[in-house]
């Protein structure tokens, strides 16, 4: 196949789309937890997180235009807090289901049975399923003009995470935690067989 930026519009919408998620390749997926001003709590899945860098250490993510409410963002924005929770096989149903359009005073915790836990110093929500919980308070938002997309960048404030899988050199051993991948909004990948390369340099000329 070989489609041009015209041939892509001209398809149906609902092709583009699972077209355009799924083409980058699979990508990490977390859940992401907040609270409101009034205790509600809430829950979703999101495919978009990036390392941003490491000091300070910012990880952001693509939030859908601000055209219907949008309870992350409004919880995000209200209490300054969210946090990611890593997917894995055993959670992947009820973490899938917090996709649907729940009402804001309902929380995906309870309508999808995965547990809210608190640490004492984050204000958002953890899911105690997840190996990997990562408390982040909002630094910055950035509107991306082609298309009303926000892209959201959060501070790391604490990580809770095994220690049995945070090596020496910090690397993490996701292999070991079976976390999900994801490609587009429906298909998600275990991960298997991951190929650890040398930091790569300039070979000098012969
Ligand atoms: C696999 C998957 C990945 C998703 N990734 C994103 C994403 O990166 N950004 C986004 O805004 N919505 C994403 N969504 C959609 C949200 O999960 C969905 O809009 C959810 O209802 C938002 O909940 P909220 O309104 O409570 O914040 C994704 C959905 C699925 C199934």
């Amino acid at each position: 196949m070989h489609l041009s930026l015209d041939d892509l519009m001209a398809r149906p919408a609902a092709f583009r789309r699972d077209l355009m998620n799924t083409l980058p390749g699979p990508r990490g997926v977390h859940l992401i937890g907040t609270r409101g001003h009034r205790g509600t709590e809430n829950l979703a899945v999101f495919s978009s997180v990036v390392h941003v860098g490491a000091s300070p250490p910012l990880l952001g993510f693509i939030l859908r235009p601000l055209t219907v409410p949008r309870h992350t963002y409004h919880h995000l924005k209200a209490t300054g807090w969210f946090t990611l929770n890593t997917l894995h096989p055993h959670i992947l149903d009820p973490a899938h289901q917090t996709s649907a359009n729940y009402p804001i005073g309902e929380s995906e915790f309870a309508a999808t049975g995965l547990t809210p836990t608190y640490s004492d110093r984050c204000k958002a929500p953890y899911v105690e399923e997840s190996a990997v919980r990562i408390g982040l308070t909002f630094e910055e938002e950035y509107p991306v003009r082609a298309n009303g997309t926000l892209f959201i960048i959060g501070r790391v404030q604490e990580i809770i995470v095994p220690d049995r899988v945070v090596a020496e050199t910090g690397h993490v051993d996701h292999l070991a935690l079976e976390t999900l991948t994801v490609g587009g909004l429906d298909t998600y990948y275990r991960a298997t067989d991951p190929i650890r390369k040398d930091y790569a340099r300039a070979k000098p000329k012969s």
